[in-house]
């Protein structure tokens, strides 16, 4: 799969830009807050309904403006779709696929997939199990839409048991059976969400493995333990003993909410004891082994954006990543480089086609 065109029209700081990419490798130079990872994330969007480093939509708006559009035209085994993605404040935001209005955003996840590496990957390292959890569900979500469902569902019925407790706790009063229904879908959905996260996790670690050695030549050894309150037989008990703590402190306790992924090292936490060049190889063995399982899943490579990249790696892990672009184990890729004579060092040794785009405070350099 593969972008060929995208046009913006008051996207944060670009106010209109008409940019056609090359199937291959596509560097994205220009100085700090030229509207690279701007560039990024426009495509993002366009994957996964809304930003990567921003989670309000209508800052995505450029300033003084009073909307955005943003239009991508994708080639997927010779087959062209344009996916639109526009909002005008104070409406909904508006996706389409040729032209077709998308109601949900479940409907466009997985149809178009990219994988980003950005330096905020960090935050899966150092973040709380929330971080961890909306990594690993929109990963999963990107091949299954069943998951996807009962993730919505599962989470509809959450927020409507909390409110039930606030209310509860205002009115002094508890009524087991508006609670009964709620019960049943954070256990029977619990449960299925449950083994599918744990299921993924027996694929996902060896090829976390795989690229960390690759990558760093390493000879520690990676763990991913998957956390669950559902790993446990009783896992019914534990929730229906929690229904006192669940009262007093207003919100659901026990189930897959509250669920995390372990990043261990030779048995120790990564976040704890890894050193920073362990850390960054293990999030981008992490986002190798995302680029891998989608792949596999789709039947077609995902796009690959990679957010300042070069200032991440040393020189012994970028010369591990042209190798694999050169032996074409990615499909797309987007580079985003604030100094283009070293992204131009590396690519050029590559035997590949590659294309450099020059961004100059959110328009294109001539010629581009
Ligand atoms: N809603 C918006 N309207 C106008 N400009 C915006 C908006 N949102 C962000 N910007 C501008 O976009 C610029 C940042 O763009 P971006 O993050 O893409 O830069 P970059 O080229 O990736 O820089 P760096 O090399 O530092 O990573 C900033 O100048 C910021 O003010
Ligand atoms: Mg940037």
């Amino acid at each position: 799969m593969h972008l060929e065109n995208l046009y913006l029209v008051n996207f944060k700081n670009y106010e209109l830009a008409n940019i056609d990419f090359s199937k291959y490798i596509n560097a994205l130079v220009g100085e700090n807050g030229s509207g690279k990872t701007n560039l990024l994330d426009a495509i993002h969007f366009l994957s996964i309904s809304k930003s990567a480093f921003n989670s309000v939509d209508n800052q995505c708006i450029r300033h003084n403006e009073s909307f955005y559009s943003i239009i991508g035209r994708f080639s997927i085994r010779e087959k062209q779709s344009t996916v639109s993605n526009s909002l005008t404040h104070g409406k909904r935001k508006k996706i389409s696929i040729d032209k077709n209005p998308i109601e949900k955003a479940a409907d466009l996840i997985g149809m178009f997939p990219v994988v980003l590496i950005a330096p905020n990957d960090h935050a899966l390292i150092t973040e709380g199990g929330e971080t961890r959890r909306k990594f690993f569900d929109v990963m999963i979500s990107q091949f299954n839409k069943s998951y996807l469902l009962n993730l919505i569902d599962y989470n509809h019925a959450l927020k409507q048991r909390n409110k039930l407790l606030k209310q509860f706790a205002e009115h002094g009063n508890i009524d087991h059976d508006l609670l009964e229904p709620y019960d049943k879908i954070l256990i029977s959905l619990g449960k299925d969400i449950s083994e599918i996260r744990c299921a993924f996790c027996d694929v996902f670690l060896p090829k976390i493995k795989k690229h960390y050695s690759y990558l760093s030549n390493a000879k520690e050894s990676i763990d991913l333990i998957y956390q669950s309150h559902f790993q446990k037989d009783d896992f019914q008990e534990s929730y229906k003993a929690s229904f006192q703590k669940d009262l007093v402190l207003q919100r659901t306790n026990t189930g897959i909410h509250r669920d995390d992924y372990v990043f261990k090292m030779d048995g120790f936490q990564i976040k704890k004891f890894g050193s920073q060049g362990q850390q960054k190889s293990f999030l981008i063995a992490l986002k190798l082994a995302q680029f891998d399982i989608v792949r596999e899943e789709k039947g077609f490579k995902p796009i690959l954006l990679m957010d300042d990249i070069f200032d991440k790696l040393d020189d012994f892990r970028i010369q591990k990543l042209t190798e694999m672009i050169e032996h074409h184990e990615f499909g797309q890729v987007f580079i985003t480089d604030a100094r283009p004579e070293r992204s131009s060092h590396f690519l050029e040794k590559l035997n590949i086609e590659w294309r450099a785009i020059t961004i100059d405070n959110g328009k294109l350099a001539a010629g581009e």
